[in-house]
């Protein structure tokens, strides 16, 4: 098996190292220091012994599995991966810069993949060394729980391309459903109007925080609320998404909510700053509300 390079190590390249590491790939994992890529490995560590303690995977294949993963400082390692995915930070500068250091050594049959929750697959593959082999794979929070990858074509990504990805996924045991190229493709055109409606019925004092969620988990039987998936996602991506669906259809309808702006201008952006519309500092989370 050809190695898989992953580049961003946060909460979703670590989830995409680790899974890809359970199915037999060697991974190169970066980020901006290697230290990050470190760090991010014995999170993989702590996630895999959690599997351990279930008895869901013996102590062997976790000790194979982490020895797969190889946190690297910069990109020239994955001169030899088949499969590179960037996860970094949703923001097109940064996808952008990456992509110009990738050209530098992404290899002549290798595959760009980028885990953009929104950001027009055609429109960043211009930065990308082959825009043949470029395509959209967005994976879904927690990675090693969530069965789906959308898989997004741009203009010019070729059919091969796609089979490429298409067998990795099948690999790591995701079920690929296609979108097109449009803004948010599905899942986050559907997810993200019903978070923000959440946010818009909180600023309205529709209901209070723990109500919403509540109505939501108990009246539509969906695993979490929208406040707290909304606190799960961060706030700052659901804003980002907002953005792009509101600027790339020019309907009203999905113009962020005045609420979700202020919570993210004051830096309360979810569970991974302790907090947004609930407050992570203690052993439950407690609506702040
Ligand atoms: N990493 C790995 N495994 C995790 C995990 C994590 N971060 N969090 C939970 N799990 C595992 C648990 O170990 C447990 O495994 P088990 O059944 O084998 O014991 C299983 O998931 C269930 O976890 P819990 O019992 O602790 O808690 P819940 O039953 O409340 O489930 C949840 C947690 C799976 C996160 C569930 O609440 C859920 O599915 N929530 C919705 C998540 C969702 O919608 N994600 C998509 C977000 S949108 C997105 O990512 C796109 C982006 O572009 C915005």
């Amino acid at each position: 098996m050809q190695a898989v390079g992953v580049i961003g190590a946060g909460q979703m390249g670590a989830g995409i190292a680790q899974v890809s590491a359970q199915a037999g790939y060697r991974v190169l994992l970066a980020d901006a220091k290697r230290e990050i890529a470190e760090r991010a490995k014995e999170g993989i560590a702590r996630q895999l012994n959690r599997l351990v303690d279930k008895e869901k995977i013996d102590g062997a294949t976790r000790d194979q599995a982490l020895a797969r993963i190889e946190p690297v400082g910069d990109f020239a390692p994955m001169a030899s991966a088949g499969l590179i995915i960037e996860a970094a930070t949703e923001r097109e500068e940064v996808k952008r810069a990456i992509f110009e250091q990738v050209g530098k050594i992404l290899g002549h049959q290798a595959v760009l993949a980028s885990n953009t929750s929104s950001i027009p697959i055609t429109r960043l593959a211009q930065a990308t060394p082959d825009p043949k082999r470029f395509v959209g794979v967005h994976f879904f929070n927690p990675v090693p729980v969530m069965g789906l990858i959308e898989l997004i074509r741009g203009l010019a990504t070729a059919d091969e391309t796609v089979k490429i990805v298409e067998t990795y996924a099948t690999a790591i045991g995701k079920k690929v459903v296609h979108a097109n190229d449009a803004p948010g493709f599905i899942v986050n055109r559907i997810l993200l109007p019903m978070l923000n409606e959440a946010c818009f019925a909180l600023g309205e004092g529709v209901a209070s925080i723990r109500d919403i969620d509540t109505a939501i988990t108990m009246g539509l039987n969906h695993p979490m609320g929208p406040l707290t998936l909304a606190d799960f996602i961060g706030l700052d991506t659901c804003l980002e998404i907002c953005k792009v669906l509101y600027s790339g259809t020019g309907d009203p309808k999905f113009r962020p909510a005045p609420l979700l702006v202020k919570y993210v201008e004051a830096g309360w952006y979810g569970r991974k700053t302790g907090r947004g519309f609930y407050d992570y500092s203690g052993d439950e989370p407690v609506p702040t509300r």
